[in-house]
């Protein structure tokens, strides 16, 4: 197997002495499109600011993300800026937020364009038509010079795609990019991610709390749990024989093409409060399977050929 294009090793995030996001380890392959999934405050936005290096001064992280070899972690913040924005792009949920209203989208774009490529003017204004028709606007020569605000969510999201791509990105950071969206546009921007990915082969690290759309568009998928991975699996595989009761859990709530209409039941319970953590396994006040021997704090195996489980239980 050639070298990962990334490779998290034991992330943690620490606030105050508790580790919101404790010891997250995964590979992103080149041209892989990654899925990180689990309920709200898992730990998933904190993972992927921690690897990015966008975590708040309160926020402390350890551990190392290497980005074909270079460990982000450890790099300084001058030589940070030609990966931000550059080899690493990002989605956020809010794509209005993110840009910035008193700018054209024009303008936007020949930013990051500059900052990372040393191109012309003239080229810079071509670039930004040719990335606006990837990303799938109609008639960019025209809509370029909108201002956020004159355009919808979904386009908005395609133009932080564009941006994105513009700094020549290797590996896409999406953190609930569909989620403001309504349905019908998150399918658009799925799609977008899916076909960029085969056609360009950057890699993708997607970020959802819905297992059934991270599913259609991952080729391998972590799943997090109170700040821990609790399995990793390939999709077919994760789907059809989950391992992790919480993973089972996800996808029996995963609504099926032919059982419309049918009322999916979520988890029981609620996940604990950050640092209210059960002494052993975190899953085990829900977990319908927990018994003696749960009591112990569970570590991530490796199942091979390539999937991971937090449950001695689910070992072969
Ligand atoms: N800036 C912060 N300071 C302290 N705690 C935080 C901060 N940001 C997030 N948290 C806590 O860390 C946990 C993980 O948050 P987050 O990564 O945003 O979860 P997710 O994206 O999976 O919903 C949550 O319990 C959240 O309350
Ligand atoms: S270790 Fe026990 S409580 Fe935890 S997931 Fe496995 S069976 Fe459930
Ligand atoms: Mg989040």
């Amino acid at each position: 197997m050639t070298s990962p294009l990334l490779a998290v090793r034991d992330l943690s995030v620490t606030f105050r002495a508790i580790r919101l996001v404790d010891s997250v380890s995964f590979d992103i392959g080149r041209g892989e499109v990654f899925g990180l999934v689990g309920e709200s405050g898992s730990g998933k936005t904190l993972t992927a600011l921690a690897l990015m290096r966008l975590l708040l001064p309160a926020l402390h992280a350890t551990g190392s993300v290497e980005l074909d070899g270079r460990n982000l972690l450890a790099m300084s913040e001058r030589e940070l800026r030609t990966v931000r924005g550059g080899q690493i792009g990002m989605i956020f949920q809010e794509p209005t937020a993110a840009l910035n209203p008193v700018f054209t989208i024009d303008a936007q774009i020949r930013a990051a364009i500059r900052a990372h490529t040393a191109m012309t003017d003239r080229q810079a204004g071509e670039r930004v038509i040719e990335l606006l028709g990837k990303v799938g606007i109609p008639d960019p020569a025209s809509r370029r010079k909108f201002y956020p605000h004159q355009l919808s969510g979904g386009l908005c999201q395609r133009v932080m795609i564009a941006m994105a791509l513009a700094g020549g990105a290797r590996l896409l950071v999406a953190d609930e990019p569909t989620t403001a969206l309504d349905v019908t546009i998150q399918e658009e921007i799925v799609g977008l991610i899916e076909q960029l990915a085969r056609d360009t082969g950057i890699s993708v690290l997607f970020i959802s709390h819905d297992l059934g759309l991270v599913a259609r568009l991952c080729h391998r998928i972590a799943v997090a749990y109170a700040g821990q991975i609790v399995e990793i699996g390939a999709t077919q595989t994760l789907l059809r024989a989950p391992r992790h009761p919480y993973t089972q859990g996800l996808v029996r709530c995963v609504p099926k093409l032919h059982e419309v209409g049918v009322l999916q039941r979520g988890i029981p319970g609620n996940p604990p409060a950050a640092g209210r953590w059960p002494t052993g396994c975190r899953f085990a006040p829900r977990c319908p399977q927990a018994g003696d021997g749960c009591d112990e704090a569970q570590v991530l195996r490796d199942e091979p050929p390539d999937g991971a489980v937090r449950c001695w239980r689910a070992r072969a």
